[in-house]
């Protein structure tokens, strides 16, 4: 009963009693107040679980160093090593390297049946006829342009051996001595050289092959390594001038081998451009083709093969100056040392900020949909036609929602933290406090502002997700880049 003698009841006994009454309505609710705040809990708990189920298949033998009973004492005991000599090519990236070995500088050659013919699209008539790929003998070809034509038809003509030099007490060097290449696609790592370990053959460029002549040779990188069997099958190589690096642009765009289906595949082995090349000066620019990656998202390294192509060049011309005795060695290449390393996959980075975006707005439909909940019950009114004030009624739903907002926040935090999402271990936490302070408040009025758009929980609650959703992408995926942009106005 209202005392008439008082007037309508003061903003702090409205505001104490509406707590009272939220706690109560809060407390019967405690269940969901409960799930919504271990919702982070629960997120880096599945982290954590996927993160040690990755980790454990990472850990299986054949994602790490190879390893191999060896009877070292000669006792038919054997020990467990672990080394680069027992790994392959996929397991080699994880050992302990001390003294990476040396292997031969190779150049990237296409397989045969993609090598450069001639074809209606590429108006060239020095290209082989396409016979050639029937037969598997298509030659290597290599385009050379340049400010003199002379001049670039003499170092072409320095860049293939007419013969396979092997030496056979240094097998290694003759490989580097000569101009082998292989069609295996290059590793990240260059460790152990896929070529040698594929079972691709080797090609040595010549400038002539006799008929199907092929060498085969056995290499050792060094004492500790195994020996290795190569087949080296002789490609005739192919210098063609071209008038302009123009023309030679085009000519490699048309050959280019994914894409439009109808256009015949040429590929070619390198270009060289010697520019204004002199007596007195070398100036060039090669091609080389980077894109040798394939479906299986094998990582694109071409560059590993770029180092002879370079050394072709500036053996050709120095023997252009000094005569065919003088020769410029690329005897090896060699990566370097390296300690034992593990493989590993963070899921957390793997799953990017877009998520932890999502993670932390998802409040903004649970507090609309809170909102218009109070509205379309009536209660509002309700407490509205008891005397309850404006003022009270906001201040205590934004408390509420501040308080909820902020044990989320800190829930994500502490357990993000304690499983080392870097997230929130990398950054210092004074300024996340600030920053999650100030966008839990934002958020918060937000939901306010939306909630007199709505009357209906249930469109509420579709349209918050919605905006959960589409701020995300929007903002990872255009926003982003017109903020990091140098262009945007930084004042
Ligand atoms: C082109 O190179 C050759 C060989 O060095 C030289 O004799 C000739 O003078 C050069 N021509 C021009 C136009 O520079
Ligand atoms: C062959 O290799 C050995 C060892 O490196 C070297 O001493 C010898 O001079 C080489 N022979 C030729 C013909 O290059
Ligand atoms: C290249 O230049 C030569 C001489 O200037 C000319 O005869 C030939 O037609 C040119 N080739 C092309 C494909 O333009
Ligand atoms: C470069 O390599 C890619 C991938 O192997 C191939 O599709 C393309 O045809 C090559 N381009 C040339 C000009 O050889
Ligand atoms: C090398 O060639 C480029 C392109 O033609 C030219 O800009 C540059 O000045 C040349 N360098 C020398 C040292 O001649
Ligand atoms: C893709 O790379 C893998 C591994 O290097 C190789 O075995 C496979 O043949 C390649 N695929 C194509 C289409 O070249």
């Amino acid at each position: 009963m209202a005392d008439p003698s008082h007037g309508p009841a003061s903003f702090g006994t409205q505001a104490n009693a509406l707590l009272r009454k939220n706690l109560t309505f809060q407390k019967r609710n405690i269940k969901t107040n409960i799930r919504l705040i271990s919702f982070p809990f629960i997120l880096c708990l599945l982290l954590v679980l996927l993160q040690s189920l990755v980790n454990n298949e990472l850990d299986k033998p054949k994602n790490n160093c190879g390893c191999q009973c060896v009877d070292t004492n000669g006792g038919g005991q054997c020990q467990k090593q672990c080394g680069i000599q027992y790994s392959t090519v996929d397991q080699v990236g994880t050992c302990p390297i001390e003294s990476p070995p040396k292997w031969p500088p190779l150049m990237q050659v296409p397989a045969p049946q993609y090598r450069a013919v001639r074809s209606d699209s590429v108006p060239f008539m020095d290209l082989p006829d396409d016979s050639c790929r029937t037969a598997g003998s298509c030659p290597a070809t290599m385009l050379f342009t340049g400010s003199n034509q002379s001049l670039g038809e003499i170092l072409a003509g320095n860049m293939f051996p007419s013969s396979f030099a092997l030496n056979s007490s240094d097998v290694f060097s003759s490989l580097s001595n000569n101009l082998v290449g292989s069609s295996s696609w290059p590793e990240l790592q260059n460790f152990l050289e896929p070529a040698l370990f594929s079972d691709l053959p080797l090609y040595n460029i010549q400038r002539q092959c006799s008929l199907n002549s092929t060498v085969s040779v056995t290499i050792q990188a060094s004492s500790d390594m195994p020996q290795v069997n190569l087949e080296l099958s002789c490609v005739r190589g192919l210098n063609l001038w071209r008038n302009s690096s123009a023309a030679v642009n085009d000519e490699l765009y048309k050959g280019y081998r994914k894409g439009n289906p109808d256009r015949k595949i040429n590929e070619i082995v390198a270009a060289y451009d010697f520019l204004n090349t002199d007596d007195n000066n070398f100036n060039a620019s090669i091609w080389f083709n980077s894109t040798y990656e394939n479906d299986s998202g094998n990582n694109p390294m071409a560059l590993l093969r770029v180092p002879r192509s370079v050394n072709l060049a500036s053996n050709a011309y120095l023997q252009f100056l000094r005569g065919s005795d003088t020769k410029i060695l690329l005897e090896f290449v060699k990566e370097m040392p390296k300690p034992q390393t593990k493989l590993r996959l963070d899921i957390s980075s793997l799953l990017g900020t877009l998520f932890f975006t999502w993670v932390i707005i998802q409040l903004f439909p649970v507090i609309l949909s809170a909102l218009v909940y109070e509205k379309q019950q009536k209660l509002r009114i309700m407490m509205k036609m008891h005397g309850l004030g404006d003022g009270p009624y906001w201040l205590i739903s934004y408390a509420y929602f501040l308080t909820i907002s902020a044990l989320y926040m800190l829930c994500f935090v502490i357990f993000g933290s304690v499983i080392g999402l870097k997230f929130f271990t990398l950054n210092d936490y004074s300024i996340q406090f600030v920053f999650y302070l100030i966008y839990i408040n934002l958020q918060i009025a937000l939901a306010f502002l939306a909630a007199a758009f709505f009357s209906n929980v249930k469109t509420a609650t579709v349209v918050g997700y919605i905006v959960v959703f589409g701020t995300g992408l929007l903002g990872g995926f255009l926003f982003q880049f017109f903020v990091q942009d140098a262009s945007f106005p930084s004042k």
